[in-house]
């Protein structure tokens, strides 16, 4: 028997980079065996910082594509599109009843864009933990792997089931753990931010060879070591945290050794680094040209875990319902 089950959600943003495969996807991938997952791709999320939908059916199918290829396997798991679960929005509207607008926009989330986007403060922005809670309590998950970063939100959507159960009198909505990821941030090829598509610092995992060696051999390493005579820090450098989830134990260990003394230098480094990359996601990269082949599968399969969370969805809105007395 599985230990219960999992939500989680990522906002439909294309090709996923390698902060998105250790921080997130990879970590999807091994929940599978243990949880029941529903894995959505979150389209209305991503409204709320979109000003073109141009690119969302496209960035939808490379995400899924990735997705797909690195194991997330629609015969385990409910991989699917949280809009097309109609109950989402209606959940959504109950919650936004018992949602204190104060502790909203009182959240560093909602602080941050502000600054980002000022220019753009639409009601769901200020709404978007309410339909993150709408998601995560819809499916009645037990647990939400997420990175630190979002703790708030979970401790939200834990709120929320709270408010709503003790304000309807009935235990409907499940309150979420947050199973916090292994790896919460990964860095960007600057060595210094975290890896992000829009700071133009990531590398695809669906790169061509040639492309990923191509960033690899940009990244930032330390930055003390100037001269190929200087001994490095491997400590401090973002190349050797890498070949800690790439290369072989032997290899990181000769890299270690042999960067605090200047035996091997940056170069040589990186191109070691890049070829078992390269190495890694070889199987990964075959699979996703394959299934790329084929999008109409693609898009069958999302609508058929878009059809399987419906029926989960729409269990949790009689007993919803039933609890206000609608
Ligand atoms: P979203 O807004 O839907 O979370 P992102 O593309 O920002 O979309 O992230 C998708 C997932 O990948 C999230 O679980 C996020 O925590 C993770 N992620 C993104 N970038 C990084 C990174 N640099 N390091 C670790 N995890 C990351
Ligand atoms: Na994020």
């Amino acid at each position: 028997a599985k230990k219960g089950r999992v939500f989680s959600g990522a906002r439909p943003t294309g090709r996923q980079h390698l902060g998105n495969y250790l921080g997130a996807i990879k970590n999807y991938v091994a929940l599978q065996d243990e949880y029941d997952c529903v894995y959505g791709i979150v389209d209305l999320h991503a409204l709320t910082t979109m000003e073109t939908t141009k690119d969302l059916k496209q960035n939808t199918l490379e995400m899924a594509l990735d997705w797909l290829a690195a194991g997330m396997d629609p015969q385990k798991s409910i991989i699917m599109i949280q809009s097309h679960v109609p109950e989402l929005t209606e959940l959504h509207t109950i919650l936004s009843m018992v949602a204190p607008l104060g502790k909203l926009t009182d959240l560093p989330t909602f602080k941050e864009k502000i600054r980002d986007q000022p220019h753009n403060i639409n009601y769901g922005l200020v709404g978007y933990p309410v339909l993150m809670s709408a998601d995560i309590l819809l499916y009645k998950a037990n647990a939400v792997p997420v990175g630190v970063d979002q703790a708030p939100h979970i401790e939200f959507a834990r709120e929320m089931a709270r408010s709503f159960n003790y304000r309807y009198g009935k235990k409907v909505l499940i309150e979420p753990e947050m199973k916090v990821t292994q790896i919460p941030k990964v860095l960007g090829i600057d060595g210094e931010r975290k890896m992000s598509k829009s700071l133009d610092n990531h590398i695809e995992i669906a790169a061509t060879p040639e492309e990923t060696t191509k960033r690899v051999m940009m990244m930032v390493t330390d930055p003390n070591r100037k001269l190929r005579s200087d001994p490095g820090n491997p400590d401090i450098c973002n190349v050797f945290t890498m070949h800690k989830m790439f290369s072989s134990p032997e290899e990181v260990e000769m890299v270690n050794t042999e960067c605090r003394r200047a035996g091997i230098g940056c170069v040589d480094c990186k191109k070691l680094l890049a070829k078992n990359m390269n190495a890694y996601f070889e199987p990964f990269r075959e699979r996703r040209a394959e299934m790329a082949k084929h999008p109409d599968d693609i898009f069958a399969i999302l609508e058929d875990g878009s059809q399987r969370a419906h029926i989960i969805a729409a269990q949790t809105m009689a007993e919803v319902r039933d609890a206000i007395g609608m």
